[in-house]
This record gives C-alpha cells, structure tokens and sequence, in this order.
C-alpha cells in the first residue's frame, strides 16, 4: 500500500533530488580545501550584523548577491518580503535578531518584476495567497494617483515594488522592537533595498532611518 503511494507520488527528475546531495559534498570538499577548520568554526556560534528581510524567489539569495559568507546575514524572506505588524513569524526573527544576535541593520530587499507584487496589482483570484497579497494592494492605495498614471504595466509594478520596499521599511520603525532598540541607544539602521534580477544590480531607496524622529506621532512609543 505505502509502496503503491510512494510510487504514485514520487515526482519526476529523482535524480535533481539526488544531485542537491552530490551537491552538498562538492560544497563541503570545497570549504574544506580554503579551511580545514572551516565548519568547526562556523559551529561555534553566529555574530550577524545584518538582518535581511526579502522575497522568498528562488532568483534573490541574500548572501550571493552580497557577495557574503555563511555566518554574515540573518535571514528571513516570504512572498513579496513583506513586514506584516502581526506575522509572529517575521517578528520572532526580527525580535531575535534585534534583541539577542544585536545586528546593526536590518534591510528589506525587494525585486524588479516580483510576482508578488504583479499578482497584487491584478483583479484575477489566486487562492490563499490573495490574502498575503491584500497588504500591498493596502500600499497600491496609497499611492495610487502615481501609479495609475503609469501605463506600461512592467514599470508600474517596478514602481510598486519600490514603494512595497519602501512602506515595509516604515512598518519595520513602527515596531516596537525597533523603537525599543533606538530608545535604549542600541545602534540599528533600517534600510529598504531593491535588486534587479536582470542586471543582478541593488538599488538603495534611500530611506533608511536611525531614529523616530520622522515618524508619525501615532505610531511612536515612549
Ligand atoms: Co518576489
């Protein structure tokens, strides 16, 4: 029976299955050959001074295109990088990386021509994800005199991109984590950053902040 199951759902092209393990012990061979003590080292502990906060696709890893190690960046990353003020999810990554590891950055990195966010602009139904998607229509209202007066699609969700980059920065301030972290003088940047697949170059939004001082009094907390 059990048999029968694995054999009705075992998916096609086993062998890239196996080729990620092959994968592994190419990986390991070549770590070892730059440093014998390259994993002992490495499982002492992690000191990341980043936090990054990005899009789950397959096409934006976080140290690739930063040209860093294991060790260096923590991270978190969901459909369309998103800092949603009740996903326990993104906030026990944040609260652990703020309170315990004490990174110095934390920077949301969005991506030209994100699914998401194309997904998002459109009025077609997409099942469950219609109501992750539902927080960057929310930021489509928001600026939506600019980009209705965007007619070329593709660069009408690059500049939704930018501005789902750019208000998921300001959730990110509007945290309690981070706020608490400014009060008590702990040295934390945020940063909203946003990467071309098809140049493989990083924009920064340039709305970084340091502080509350800019922020809407609603949202500031003593
Ligand atoms: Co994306």
């Amino acid at each position: 029976m059990c048999a029968k199951i694995e054999k009705d759902t075992k998916p096609a092209g086993d062998d890239l299955y196996k080729s990620l393990l092959k994968g592994n012990q190419k990986f390991i061979a070549d770590a070892l050959k730059i440093d014998s003590e390259y994993f002992t080292k490495l499982a002492k502990g992690q000191s990341p001074p980043v936090l990054w906060i990005g899009c789950a696709d397959s096409r934006v890893p976080a140290n690739q295109i930063t040209n860093t190690a294991p060790g260096e960046i923590f991270v978190h990353r969901n459909i369309a990088n998103m800092v949603i003020h009740s996903d326990m999810n993104m906030l026990s990554v944040l609260d652990y990386a703020v309170n315990i590891l004490k990174v110095k950055h934390v920077i949301v990195t969005g991506h030209y021509g994100c699914g998401g966010v194309l997904a998002a602009m459109s009025n077609q139904q997409f099942g469950l994800i219609d109501n992750w998607l539902r927080h960057i229509k929310d930021i489509y209202r928001l600026h939506s005199k600019e980009l209705d007066s965007i007619s070329n699609m593709d660069e009408r969700c690059d500049r939704l991109v930018e501005y789902n980059v750019i208000e998921n920065v300001y959730n990110l301030c509007k945290t309690s984590i981070v706020q608490n972290a400014w009060q008590t003088g702990q040295p934390l940047g945020v940063h909203g950053w946003v990467y071309s697949i098809s140049t493989g170059v990083i924009t920064d939004m340039k709305v970084s902040a340091y502080d509350n001082a800019n922020m809407d009094n609603v949202f500031r907390f003593k």
